[in-house]
This record gives structure tokens, sequence and C-alpha cells, in this order.
């Protein structure tokens, strides 16, 4: 067994991933994948919280096909982390349960994160059900099944790590040491739309995604917004808060070559089909490898498949064994044991005495049905 500590760290599957992911938050897992013993979860039950129907429910395989695919083809290594469907594994039910018991609805209920996804969501403030109040619950469950050490979460989610902390520390508390402290991990990075105007994000249409081809890049960079004050290529330009320029000093390893278009560019002396023509190729060498993992798991039939599936059965090991000590140090396992242990006591004397009568007495010509 290795001894690395762990992470666990995940997302809904809702859609395909793109590059504000890739710079949020997946290059940071791929950074942190050798060092530490990953967790990822496909978190369809956290999805079920907004979108209960089965119009959703419907979409989740392969929604998860297409996340792990997107993690693979960034270059998580399936040979060395774990991805799991999170609906597979029963114990993060169970264990959410007892969670529940240790945090008081007001302090859900003050978390912006839980309006904020109730707003995304359409929902007013009375119409929150019970099961999103308690997302950060099922998170922490998520989170402590694999009594994980760190995870990495965007701004967003750093009040559920800290109610995991709270949780955790409750729990030890109250029943024994179970649980590590997790610590989380902020992840630095946003990255604005190809709009200019708000973060990149796929209900926005603002986002390039690491499965565009080649030519989808190029047509999204073309009709990026730049500086709107700009109509003539000679008239001098805005860098800052300009999306191109964001993106180039993110995915541009050339930066003296940055800094001189940004010169050019504040002086009038190059236009926006050019510093646009080089975003696409920048983007467009990014993507390529991350193109080539795609194409290489996508000719594997069932590859994907048999990646979550075995992530899956492995977390359920890894949960069994969490849940069987959380289970015991709560008592509850010898409650039942006790009751189990005098009804098992019961049956032996009973198919004594029947088997004692059932001597003395012939054969019977058929079983008995009970
Ligand atoms: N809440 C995360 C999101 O915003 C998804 C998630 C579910 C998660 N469980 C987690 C993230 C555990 C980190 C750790 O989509």
């Amino acid at each position: 067994m290795t001894d690395r500590k762990r992470i666990l760290t995940g997302d809904r599957p809702t859609g395909r991933l793109h590059l504000g992911h890739y710079v949020g938050s997946l290059r940071n897992r791929v950074r942190l994948q050798d060092e530490y013993e990953c967790f990822f979860i496909i978190a369809d039950l956290h999805m079920l919280t907004t979108k209960p129907g089965p119009e959703h429910i419907a979409e989740i395989a392969d929604n998860a096909r297409g996340l792990a695919l997107d993690y693979l083809s960034v270059g998580i290594n399936p040979g060395k982390c774990t991805i799991f469907l999170q609906s597979a594994i029963h114990e993060v039910y169970e264990l959410s349960l007892f969670l529940g018991n240790l945090v008081t609805v007001p302090r859900l209920a003050r978390l912006p994160s839980i309006k904020d996804m109730a707003r995304a969501a359409l929902m007013d403030e009375d119409t929150i059900p019970f099961g999103l109040l308690g997302y950060p619950v099922l998170q922490a469950a998520d989170i402590l099944l694999p009594r994980a050490h760190l995870v990495p979460v965007g701004k967003d989610n750093q009040a559920h790590v800290e109610i995991t902390r709270e949780l955790a520390r409750r729990f030890n508390g109250l029943y024994g040491e179970v649980f590590p402290i997790p610590d989380d991990l902020v992840e630095g990075g946003t990255l604005v739309g190809t709009d200019g105007q708000a973060k990149m994000s796929k209900s926005l249409g603002n986002a390039i995604f690491l499965s565009d081809s080649a030519a989808v890049v190029r047509k999204k960079v073309f009709s990026m917004y730049t500086d709107p004050n700009r109509i003539h290529a000679d008239v001098p330009g805005t860098v800052e808060g300009n999306p191109v320029f964001a993106y180039l000093d993110m995915f541009d390893p050339d930066k003296a070559e940055v800094a001189d278009l940004k010169e050019r560019y504040r002086q009038g002396k190059v236009g926006d089909v050019e510093v646009k023509e080089r975003l696409a190729v920048v983007l467009n060498q990014f993507l390529d490898p991350v193109r080539e993992r795609m194409a290489y798991y996508q000719s594997q039939s069932g590859l994907v498949d048999e990646i979550i599936y075995a992530g899956t059965l492995h977390m359920r090991e890894v949960a069994a064994e969490t849940l069987r000590e959380v289970k015991k140090a709560m008592g509850l396992t010898s409650a039942f044991n006790r009751i189990a242990r005098k009804a098992e006591d019961r049956r032996k004397k009973e198919a004594a005495t029947a088997a004692k009568s059932q001597a003395g007495a012939p054969a019977p010509a058929g079983k008995a049905s009970h």
C-alpha cells in the first residue's frame, strides 16, 4: 500500500469541460497526481440537488463519460488516480446521513453558495429543497470517505471544506478519532469568457471546450470581444481587460512575443486580426496533445467506462473500510450485533428443537413450506 497523502476533488457531471476548468482546476490536479493519491469524484448525487428530474438522470452516464474523458485528455493518469461515480457508492449516502446530525440548519442556510446555486437553478429561498441545504454535508461525506487530507476547490467551495472540517472535528470528538481534518487548497485562476464580460462558463455560451476542434477554436477566437473602442487597427488599443491578451498571457509559452504584441497593440501598430491569428495558433498548439489523448481514449471502445468502473469498484472498497470504522466508533455496529446475536441464538435453539422432534417422528413426504 501507498503512504502518500490523499486528495479528493471532483465535479458534477453537467457537461464537457472548457479552458476555464483547465486554468481553475485541471492543471492543478495534473500537477498533484504524482505527489498525492488522488480520488476524482463524478458527483452525480450533487447534481440531483438542483436537477432531480428523470431527464437529468438519463444523461448521467454520458455526462460521466464525457467528464472522465476530459480528465484523461488533460493528462490525468488512470494508473495513478481513482475516478469514480458517486451514486454507485452507497456509503456516501450513509455517511452523509450521520454527518447531517452534526451541523445546524442555520449554519448551512447562511452559506452564500447554497443561495447562489438555488438562484442559478431558478429557485427562490422558499423553494430550496432539503437536499440542496445538505449539499455541503454530502460533500463532506465525499471528502471524509477516503479520509482525504487535501481538497483542491474553487473559492465558491471553500466554505464547504470548512464545514467538512467542522464535521470531522465534531465526529472525532463525539465518537473517536476516525477522520483526518482535511485542508483546502484554493485553486488559483479564473479565465474570462470569450465575451470578455464574465467568467468562462458553458451556460453563458462564452466557453472554448477542451473537445472543440481546431476549426471551432479558430472561429471562436475570431469572434472574440476585444477592445470596443478600437474600430481601426491603427488606433491605440487597450490590453487590460482584453480577453485575447488574457488568453495569450495564460497559454502562450513565448512570453517575449506576448510582451511585444502588447506593446505594438498599445501603440496601434498591430491589428486584432494578427493578434487573434496568433491566439488561435497558441490555443490549438496547447490543445493538440489534449486532442491526441482524447482521440486515443475514444478509439478504444469501452476504455473510459472501464476506467470509471474500476475506479468505482476500488472506491467501494475504500468506502466500506471507512464506514465499518465509522459505525464501530459510533457504536452502531454493536447495537445491531447485540440484537442479531440473540435472534441467532433463538434460531439455533428452534432448529435444534425441530430436529429433535423430527428425529422421533417419521420423515415428512415433502419439504415443509414456510
Ligand atoms: N461541489 C463541487 C462542484 O461545485 C463538486 C464536488 C462534489 C466536490 N463533491 C466534492 C468538490 C468533493 C470537491 C470535493 O461541482
